[in-house]
């Protein structure tokens, strides 16, 4: 379907041409002054150098002409020469009536739907996810559900850090425990046990002592390259007991990860393009583009038109080591030739842009892309705690994300048993839901770039921008909707009426603008955009909940019309969370 203000602009535009001016001039925005008009048009200002007359004489002409418009209820031309519209409720209802009727509301599908792959989450295994995987999380999840219900093909990928250095440190810690394992001697041939010889929390105490040893002991240092080495290299019972690593830590991520409602496609890690790097550095030094420099092996990726220093990107060090670059670019390459994406987005925190304008420029240069793949990378600000610095436990250490998740979840678990019966079980699963929509719906509402401060009271809250108010609007949709079915009502025969004045009026025309919303946050990768709709779109059904009598509305034809309003809302709300990466409890 088109977009409703795409409609009215071009009903604006004919009247444009009729009166004798370009139709271009009449394009058509929501009012900024509702309290005088629903749409506006400042066509006839900007014709006004044109035609060289004043602006309000053109307006009077496109008033006239607009006449008798089936779309228009009022057309009003006021000094200077603004437009003001007010348009028929039967042409809302129509409009209404056409995105029930749709699978997704009078969203259009692309003509050219895009592969996209978006790479997202990013943990780095053998350490605990803390809240700065929050935002890689929640804002991928919700930018891969906006681009696959807008029509594209989207694979997540979680890129998972399995294979650097970090993992030769917990491999030398877990030695100096535990020399005497089977899979340090190097002259074992056997098979090695199928268990982990440790547990996760074993396994994550074993990086921070490890990170603390290397900066202070260069022999331990020495000897935790030797073991990166080794476990790259292949040697048995390193890379055995690297594959216990990943397995363990994998099943760990895979409970947090759906404990938070994210979900990938891919489980793939650094590791995986591993066995590529070589072919991979021998292409780009015959071709040309990689040159030696100080010993290094670098592409250079500056640009005449560059305002900054760009420095070029390395990929191989002095000692021939391959480095984090190394490793996206020999995935882009593996990406490209086993799924052919035309797209691939990254979302990590802000400090990596300059590190992914390298690469991207790099993969460009080399030709490992094609000239139309779209790169994009998006990188999110800091979640900061309520004194602006980044958020910490309240001993001052990193939070961990499992932590943050039990206590915003505890929170709601009191605030909801507070005041209300509910059974056991339910509180819990309804104290959990809740708490993913505040904490997705507190990250998500900010533009990702942007830091933003965490603070529980004011998410967990059921008034003002926050998911749980989010929710709590829905809920109340519901509980109208089952009593009405108590009542012996039927959901299946409601049928939209024509839409009345004031709150109702308002609440429709909110409900219209969901394609375009849903068409902006694609287009602009922009997750906070959907918040922003469904926030007005709440506000708007509060208000018209407020003001209307519905289940006690005694004619009987408008009552059925006012809950088929009350389903649409619904609908349309419970598709917004679920791309946003959460969803709605029955009753709460
Ligand atoms: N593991 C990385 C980190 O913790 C994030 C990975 C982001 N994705 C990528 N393709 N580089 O910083």
């Amino acid at each position: 379907m088109k977009k409703i203000l795409d409609l009215i602009s071009e009903e604006v535009q004919k009247g444009f041409e009729k009166a004798g001016y370009a139709p271009e001039l009449g394009r058509v925005t929501i009012s900024n002054r509702p309290d005088l008009c629903e749409y506006q048009c400042n066509g006839a200002m900007a014709g006004a150098k044109q035609y060289k007359k004043a602006p309000i004489m053109i307006a009077n002409d496109v008033a006239a002409a607009l006449a008798g418009s089936e779309v228009f209820s009022k057309v009003a031309a006021v000094a200077p020469g603004f437009l003001n519209l007010d348009v028929r409720e039967a042409f809302l209802t129509s409009y209404l009536k056409g995105m029930e009727s749709h699978a997704k509301f009078g969203l259009e599908m692309p003509k050219n739907p895009e592969k996209v792959i978006i790479d997202y989450g990013g943990p780095n295994i053998a350490k605990p996810l803390h809240v700065g995987h929050l935002r890689s999380a929640v804002i991928g999840e919700s930018v891969k559900r906006i681009l696959r219900y807008c029509g594209h093909e989207v694979i997540g990928d979680i890129h998972m850090g399995d294979w650097g250095q970090p993992l030769g440190l917990v491999i030398t810690e877990l030695r100096e425990h535990q020399p005497d394992l089977i899979y340090f001697d190097e002259s074992y041939t056997g098979e090695y046990p199928k268990e982990a010889p440790f547990t996760v929390s074993e396994l994550e105490e074993l990086y921070p002592t490890a990170s603390k040893k290397s900066k202070e002991d260069e022999a331990y240092k020495a000897r935790a390259m030797e073991v990166t080495y080794k476990m790259q290299s292949g040697v048995r019972g390193y890379r055995a007991i690297w594959k216990h690593i990943l397995e363990v830590s994998v099943a760990d991520l895979r409970k947090n990860y759906a404990n938070l409602n994210v979900d990938f496609d891919l489980w793939k890690g650094e590791s995986d393009v591993h066995d590529l790097i070589p072919d991979m550095v021998a292409y780009m030094k015959e071709e040309g583009y990689a040159h030696e420099s100080e010993g290094a092996l670098v592409v250079d990726v500056k640009e005449d038109t560059d305002t900054k220093e760009i420095p070029p990107c390395m990929i191989l060090k002095s000692d021939g080591a391959a480095l984090y670059n190394t490793t996206d670019l020999a995935t882009i390459l593996e990406r490209m030739n086993t799924m052919h994406p035309d797209r691939l987005i990254y979302l990590t925190d802000k400090r990596q842009e300059l590190y992914f304008e390298q690469v991207f420029r790099c993969a460009r240069k080399t030709k490992l892309v094609t000239p139309k793949t779209r790169l994009d990378w998006i990188g999110f600000g800091t979640m900061n705690g309520k004194d602006g610095k980044p958020f910490k436990t309240r001993d001052g250490g990193v939070m961990r994300l499992d932590l943050l998740v039990k206590e915003t979840t505890d929170e709601m678990y009191r605030k909801i048993t507070e005041n209300r019966e509910m059974p056991e079980e339910e509180a819990k699963k309804t104290a959990k839901l809740i708490a993913l929509s505040a904490l997705k719906y507190g990250d998500l509402s900010n533009q990702a770039s942007k830091d933003y401060a965490f603070d529980i009271e004011r998410f967990t809250s059921f008034e003002g921008d926050t998911g749980p108010y989010i929710l709590y609007t829905i809920v109340r949709i519901k509980s109208i909707l089952a009593k009405f079915k108590e009542q012996g009502g039927s959901l299946a025969e409601l049928e939209l009426k024509d839409a009345g004045s004031g709150a109702e009026k308002a609440l429709v025309m909110q409900l219209t603008a969901f394609n375009s919303a849903m068409e902006g946050a694609c287009a602009e990768i922009a997750p906070h955009r959907i918040c922003a709709y469904i926030y007005d779109l709440a506000n708007a059904f509060n208000r018209f909940y407020h003001e209307t009598k519905i289940l006690a509305e005694e004619d009987n034809g408008k009552k059925e019309g006012l809950l088929a309003l009350l389903v649409l809302t619904r609908d349309v709300l419970e598709t917004c969370i679920d791309v946003l990466g959460f969803g709605a409890p029955e009753r709460m």
